[in-house]
C-alpha cells in the first residue's frame, strides 16, 4: 500500500463529516432564547438595521415575546435622518424599554458624509451614539430599560484617534476602520453606563460571534465566497448570532448588569485595555457629544 492510498481512504471523509457535525453543534451557546420564557407584552423595543442579518433575528425574538418592535432602517450615516427618526419616536411612543444598536457596516470605501464625518464612523458609531442620546430621556422614563450595542471582538485591534472621525489619518486596510469604530462602541457604551448609574437604564456591548450575514457585502466576490464556504462549517447563522444580544436585552440573568461586554457565548468578557480606560472614555464621549450636537 502506497501512502496516497492511506490518504484517500474513505475514513478521512467520514472523519471530516463527523468533525464538521461536532463543530456545528459546538457553535450553540449555553443560553437558549427558546427556553427563556421572558415575555415582553406591553414593552416597546427598537432594533436598528433589523431588515436583515443579526438584527432581523433579534427583532423576531422580541416580537415573539409580545413586544412592540420598531425596526429602524436607513440612514444612520446621516445625523439629520437619525434626528428625524428620534423626533418621530418621541412624538409617537409613550415608552421605550429596549434599544438595540445593531446596524453596522464593514469594508466601505472612504467617503465623507455631508455632516463632515468618515462614513463608517458615522454609520457604526456617531449615528447610533446620537440615536441613543436622543432617546435617553424616554428610556429613563420607561425604566427599567436596556441598551444593547453590537460591537465586535475586532475592537481589540482598534485604536483611538479623534481625527479618524473626520476621515484623517486612516488607512483602509484589513478592516482597520471597522476595528476602530467597534472600539468606540465599547468605550462610549461603558461611559454611558457610568452616566446612567441609578437610572434603571443599563447599557452593555456585545460580540455576536463570527456570523454568516451580508456583513461582507462590500468586499470582493472572492472574499465573500471564501467567507461563505468556511462559514458554512464554522460560523454562526444569523439566528445563532442574535443570541448574545437577545440575552443581554431580555434575560433575567442580565437584569441590572451594566457597563459590561458580553462575548458571543453570552459570557461576560473583558474588553480591550483601551475600552477599560475611564479617562479616555470620558474624553471620547464628550467629543462624540460635541460632534453630534452641532446640527
Ligand atoms: N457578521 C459578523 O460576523 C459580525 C461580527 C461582529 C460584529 N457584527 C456586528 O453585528 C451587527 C449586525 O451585522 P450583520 O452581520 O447582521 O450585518 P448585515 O447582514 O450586513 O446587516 C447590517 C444591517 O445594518 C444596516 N445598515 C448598514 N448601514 C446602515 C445605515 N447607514 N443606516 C442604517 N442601517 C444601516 C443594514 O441595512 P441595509 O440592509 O439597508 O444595508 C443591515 O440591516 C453590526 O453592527 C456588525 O458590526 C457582525
Ligand atoms: C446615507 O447617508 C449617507 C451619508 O449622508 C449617504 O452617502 C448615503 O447615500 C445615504 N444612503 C441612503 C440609502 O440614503
Ligand atoms: C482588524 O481586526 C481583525 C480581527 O481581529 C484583524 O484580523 C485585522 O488584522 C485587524 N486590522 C488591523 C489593521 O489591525
Ligand atoms: C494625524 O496624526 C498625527 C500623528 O498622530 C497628528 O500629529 C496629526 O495632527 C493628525 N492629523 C490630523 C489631521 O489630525
Amino acid at each position: 500500500m502506497i501512502w496516497t492510498d492511506f490518504l484517500y481512504h474513505p475514513f478521512w471523509a467520514l472523519l471530516s463529516a463527523l468533525l464538521a457535525f461536532v463543530v456545528r453543534r459546538q457553535r450553540r451557546g449555553a443560553w437558549d432564547p427558546r427556553v427563556c420564557s421572558v415575555q415582553l407584552k406591553g414593552k416597546t423595543a427598537i432594533v436598528t438595521g433589523a431588515n436583515t442579518g443579526i438584527g432581523k433575528f433579534i427583532a423576531l425574538d422580541f416580537a415573539r415575546r409580545g413586544a412592540r418592535v420598531i425596526i429602524a432602517c436607513r440612514n444612520l450615516s446621516s445625523l439629520d435622518s437619525v434626528k428625524e427618526f428620534a423626533e418621530r419616536i418621541l412624538e409617537e411612543e409613550k415608552a421605550l424599554h429596549i434599544l438595540v444598536n445593531n446596524a453596522g457596516v464593514s469594508g466601505l470605501p472612504r467617503q465623507i458624509t455631508k455632516d463632515g464625518f468618515e462614513v463608517s464612523f458615522a454609520t457604526n458609531h456617531l449615528g447610533p451614539f446620537l440615536l441613543t442620546m436622543l432617546l435617553l430621556d424616554l428610556m429613563k422614563r420607561s425604566a427599567p430599560a436596556r441598551i444593547v450595542t453590537l460591537s465586535s471582538v475586532n475592537h481589540w485591534r482598534g485604536r483611538v484617534d479623534f481625527s479618524h472621525f473626520h476621515g484623517d489619518n486612516i488607512t483602509y486596510f484589513m478592516d482597520n476602520v471597522y476595528n476602530h469604530t467597534k472600539l468606540h462602541n465599547v468605550i462610549c457604551t461603558n461611559e454611558l453606563a457610568r452616566r446612567l448609574q441609578g437610572t434603571g437604564v443599563t447599557a452593555n456591548s456585545v460580540h455576536p460571534g463570527v456570523v454568516m450575514t451580508e456583513v461582507m457585502r462590500h468586499y470582493p466576490l472572492i472574499i465573500r465566497c471564501l467567507f461563505n464556504i468556511i462559514g458554512f462549517f464554522f460560523f454562526k447563522s444569523a439566528e445563532e448570532g442574535a443570541v448574545s444580544s437577545i440575552y443581554c436585552a431580555v434575560a433575567e440573568e442580565t437584569e441590572g448588569i451594566t457597563g459590561k461586554y458580553f462575548d458571543s457565548d453570552c459570557s461576560l468578557a473583558l474588553p480591550a485595555p483601551l475600552a477599560r480606560d475611564a479617562a479616555l472614555a470620558v474624553k471620547d464621549f464628550e467629543i462624540c457629544e460635541r460632534l453630534t450636537s452641532k446640527l
